[in-house]
């Protein structure tokens, strides 16, 4: 983790949920109501199905709820799309931009992520832009070329560190149950801090950068402990309750020892 930042547990829950799971959003947003949510956030991304209803279920919880795409106009004849503006009129608070199941199903490139992250701040919603290289990139040894292009060209030159989270999400780790090693994940995560810093002056300093791809409640410790590990984007362990809490929960040791 980075000193002075605080830390952000997302979950992101894709095209995975209709009402009968409700309850687990239920269970998380009981379970995140301890005294370790004064230094952590957490925020949950379930289907836009779900938004509304979730936000009304975590009335009384500390857990945040936002959507997982948003379309990068205010509204008009986009048949399918939703707006930044639907999703705040929801109540969601956050917005992920540019996952790479966006950029790769719908073809999305930097400068449709850098709409979309312009359209979250317009509406108030911070936008979690997503970045990571794909296997044949990291091969050929260009993740770092990759994160460079990726934060420059999807990253909004109004962004700061109260408005933006950055998800590095390696492409190949993502459900896969493969993760970088911590070496590989330490110099990814300082490059971008670099980046950011030449992007957006000190403000880059403060920006979360989150890690994900195959994150569970058995390696979350390890990943959160590497530096500029602001926290953690989870796909799948996110779907239970129990697993999102244990993400949650190993949090813990970090934010003691940063104090
Ligand atoms: P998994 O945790 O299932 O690998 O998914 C990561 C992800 O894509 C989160 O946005």
């Amino acid at each position: 983790m980075t000193p002075d930042i605080r830390p952000l547990i997302a979950g992101n829950w894709k095209m995975n949920g209709t009402r009968a799971e409700l309850d687990q959003i239920k269970a998380i947003a009981d379970g995140v109501k301890t005294p370790l949510s004064q230094q952590v956030d957490t925020l949950l991304c379930p289907p836009i199905t779900l938004l509304y209803v979730a936000t009304a279920l975590c009335d009384d919880s500390p857990l945040l709820v936002g959507a997982q795409d948003c379309h990068h106009k205010v509204c008009g004849a986009h048949t399918g799309d939703i707006s930044a503006e639907m999703i705040a009129d929801c109540f969601g608070t956050h917005v992920i931009v540019g996952h790479s199941e966006r950029r790769g199903d719908h073809a999305e490139t930097d400068h449709l992520v850098r709409a979309k992250a312009e359209a979250a701040h317009a509406a108030d919603l911070v936008a979690i832009v997503c970045v990571g290289e794909t296997l044949d990139e990291r091969d050929a040894y260009q993740t770092l070329d990759v994160l460079k292009r990726q934060i420059f060209n999807s990253v909004p030159a109004d962004a700061n560190a109260q408005n933006t989270v950055i998800a590095y999400e390696p492409v190949w780790a993502i459900g896969t149950g493969l993760t970088p090693t911590r070496g590989d994940i330490e110099v990814a995560h300082a490059f971008m801090r670099a980046e950011l810093v030449e992007l957006m002056g000190r403000e880059g300093a403060g920006v979360r950068i989150l890690y994900g791809g195959s994150v569970k409640p058995a390696n979350a410790s390890e990943i959160l402990g590497i530096d500029n590990v602001d926290g953690v984007l989870v796909g799948g362990a996110s779907l239970k309750a129990e697993d999102f809490l244990a993400i949650y929960a190993a949090c813990e040791p970090h934010v003691v020892k940063a104090a």
